[in-house]
């Protein structure tokens, strides 16, 4: 049997990714791929035994805290060790980049995979869905391209890491879908969506928690009004009452849960209080 080997994916690989993820109901085009390779080029994984592809692992690294995403293996393949030898290919990866702790969204049934490779659990999170519809929001302006960055900073001081270049391409690609909450010229909180294909997930969403009666339904009613008529999810940390309240008023449903997982240092980072709704799950 051809021996496994993990390379960095290559444009010609899409295709294979494409069909992977939508078949674990991820849908993905070639410029959302485009998106995650630009993050981190050299930090995307493939496997491969001979002419056979097997499975893949995205990275994105922004400073000391790393985040790992996209784990795929083909189903066919699975319990073969492939998804341990890509797992610490990204951790071999990101330890190199000088990252001290690698984080990543998991749903519940994956924790001993995880386990077993060090990682331990940090946070609940809850997946809801819902259908956008017509409503006014008061408040909240579409985000500008001349605040851009003013929101890196803000959320900087957030999420305890950098993650400006993530932040850029969402924006980049999902201008029409980016609002933003302003007090005296200052970000006060923002919410993002991305997804195609009426796939949409809604995250970031911010809110500093002195602004987040102010503030918060605003900017989650803003971007209700732009997804109406289109599926959505939404995952919100378990400990936000606010992000609780509004979803559940709004109709939305609670789907299952996800969790945090981390590998490394126990760094104490950002401002997780401002944290209602998390986006891009594959990167933070
Ligand atoms: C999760 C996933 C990537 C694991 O890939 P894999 O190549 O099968 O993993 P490995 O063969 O390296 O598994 C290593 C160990 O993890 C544990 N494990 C893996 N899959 C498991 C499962 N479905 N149930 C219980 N334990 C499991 C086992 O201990 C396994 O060792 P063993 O086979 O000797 O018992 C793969 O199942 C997959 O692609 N799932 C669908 C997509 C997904 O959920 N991705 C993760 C998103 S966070």
């Amino acid at each position: 049997m051809a021996e496994l080997n993990i390379r960095t994916v290559k444009p010609e690989d899409f295709n294979f990714i494409i069909e992977l993820a939508a078949s674990e109901g991820v849908k993905y085009n070639v410029q959302d791929l485009v998106r995650v390779i630009n993050y981190e080029p050299e930090g995307f994984f493939i496997a491969v035994e001979g002419e056979s592809k097997l499975g893949v692992v995205s990275t994105v690294s922004y400073g000391v805290v790393g985040w790992l995403g996209n784990l795929f293996v083909k189903e066919q393949t699975r319990r073969r060790g492939v998804g341990t030898k890509l797992v610490r290919k990204a951790l071999e990866y990101m330890a190199c980049k000088g990252v001290r702790v690698t984080k990543l969204y998991c749903f519940p049934n994956n924790i001993p995979f995880y386990r077993r490779l060090g990682f331990r659990t940090e946070l609940s999170y809850m997946v809801f869905r819902g259908e956008g519809r017509r409503m006014d929001s008061a408040a909240v302006e579409e985000m500008d391209e001349s605040f851009l960055d003013k929101l890196s900073m803000f959320d900087r001081g957030i999420f305890g890491a950098d993650r400006s270049k993530v932040l850029k391409a969402i924006y980049n690609q999902f201008k029409e879908y980016c609002f933003a909450a302003y007090v005296d010229g200052e970000v006060a909180g923002y919410i993002m969506a991305a997804g195609s294909e009426g796939q949409y997930e809604v995250g970031p969403w911010v809110c500093k928690p002195e602004w987040q009666e102010r503030f918060a339904e605003e900017l989650f009613k803003a971007e209700m009004n732009r997804l109406r008529g289109v599926e959505f999810e939404i995952t919100s940390p378990q400990y936000s009452e606010v992000a609780e309240r509004i979803l559940l008023d709004y109709g939305l449903k609670p789907e299952g849960k996800v969790v945090r997982m981390s590998f490394g240092e126990d760094l104490n980072l950002g401002e997780s209080g401002a944290i209602l709704g998390v986006g891009s799950l594959d990167c933070g």
